[in-house]
């Protein structure tokens, strides 16, 4: 049995737009790197958090990869210990999926070194489990494509079921996180419970639009069906100036524009490379215009999801 594996696991954009908590996908960079090595004691132990700022615990309970991993080892009645060393190589609460990141990579890692029990889509629950702790809801919208890669829907939590949606070449997505937290509890928390009658006929709408176009290759419509009534509206204020950033991607040529998960980061979607950079430098000037540090990631959707590295 191999005792040692290092995994990548991509950053995610979840929701886009119309798919709350049901649709997502993964972009090429940042990500986080795991290494899991077999121990003889036994037992779960985080060995190492480094580019967290300090801020994630190393108790094996309270951090999402150590939490997949034992509801894995739970599922197949094993007593086997794990080191896990984990680099965060993309910022918390960004809206880039880092817990999930984390998580997956967790559970991914340990079906390697145990022979692949489990397929990816079988593993998706398991690093929902770690999801549940970060953000108090086990949403597999990050989960989802960050362990299969490309766009994903979740069409049912219970039973689980995914389904993995076309990724028409030319669609690039933008990614601008400017500098300041909001964690997926919080924003969560300002969201209403119910939602009028004409708001949840716009968002599926909006949602069956978007798999038409991804499905059409037509970036028109991929574009207007990245339309929010659900969470936006309501966690737009949590953002600096997310409307003059969402104005200024639109008025340079984005298909659609929104907040990327929970927040704070901002997605748009462009046709082409050059028009993602266009927008990418438009999204960051909006920002840098408040004075407000920030990163942009160009990406085209990653196909792979988490893998191995070493
Ligand atoms: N669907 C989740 C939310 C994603 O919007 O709260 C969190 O990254």
């Amino acid at each position: 049995m191999k005792k040692k594996v290092t995994v990548f696991a991509p950053a995610t954009v979840a929701n886009l737009g119309c798919g709350f908590d049901s649709m997502g996908l993964a972009i090429a960079s940042p990500g986080d790197e795991l290494t899991l090595i077999t121990n003889t004691i036994k037992e779960i132990r985080i060995r190492s958090i480094t580019g967290d700022n300090k801020k994630l615990s190393l108790d094996p309970e309270k951090n999402t990869a150590g939490v997949a991993i034992k509801a894995m080892l739970n599922a197949l009645e094993i007593k086997i210990g794990f080191d896990i060393y984990l680099k965060k190589k993309m910022p918390l609460g960004s809206g880039l999926g880092s817990s999930a990141a984390s998580a997956v990579a967790g559970a991914f890692a340990v079906n390697e070194l145990l022979g692949k029990p489990f397929s990816k889509k079988e593993l998706i629950p398991f690093a929902m489990a770690g999801e549940k702790i970060a953000s108090g809801a086990a949403h597999a919208d990050n989960a989802a494509p960050c362990m299969l890669g490309g766009i994903v829907l979740v069409r049912s939590y219970n039973p689980f079921e995914v389904v993995s949606l076309p990724s028409p070449s030319k669609l690039f997505i933008v990614v601008v996180h400017p500098d300041v937290e909001v964690l997926t509890k919080n924003s969560r928390a300002v969201l209403p419970k119910k939602i009028p009658m004409k708001d949840a006929i716009a968002q599926w709408s909006n949602t069956a639009a978007l798999v038409s176009g991804l499905y059409a290759a037509d970036y028109g419509l991929i574009g207007r069906a990245v339309s929010d009534h659900v969470a936006e509206p309501y966690r737009a204020k949590l953002i600096p100036c997310f409307m003059e950033v969402k104005a200024s991607a639109m008025r340079h040529g984005a298909l659609g524009c929104s907040i990327s998960g929970s927040g704070p980061s901002v997605f748009a979607f462009c046709e082409g490379k050059k028009s993602a950079e266009t927008v990418s430098k438009v999204m960051q000037a909006e920002f840098r215009k408040k004075m407000i540090r920030n990163t942009a990631y160009i990406s085209t959707v990653n196909q792979k999801g988490v893998m191995i590295v070493q």
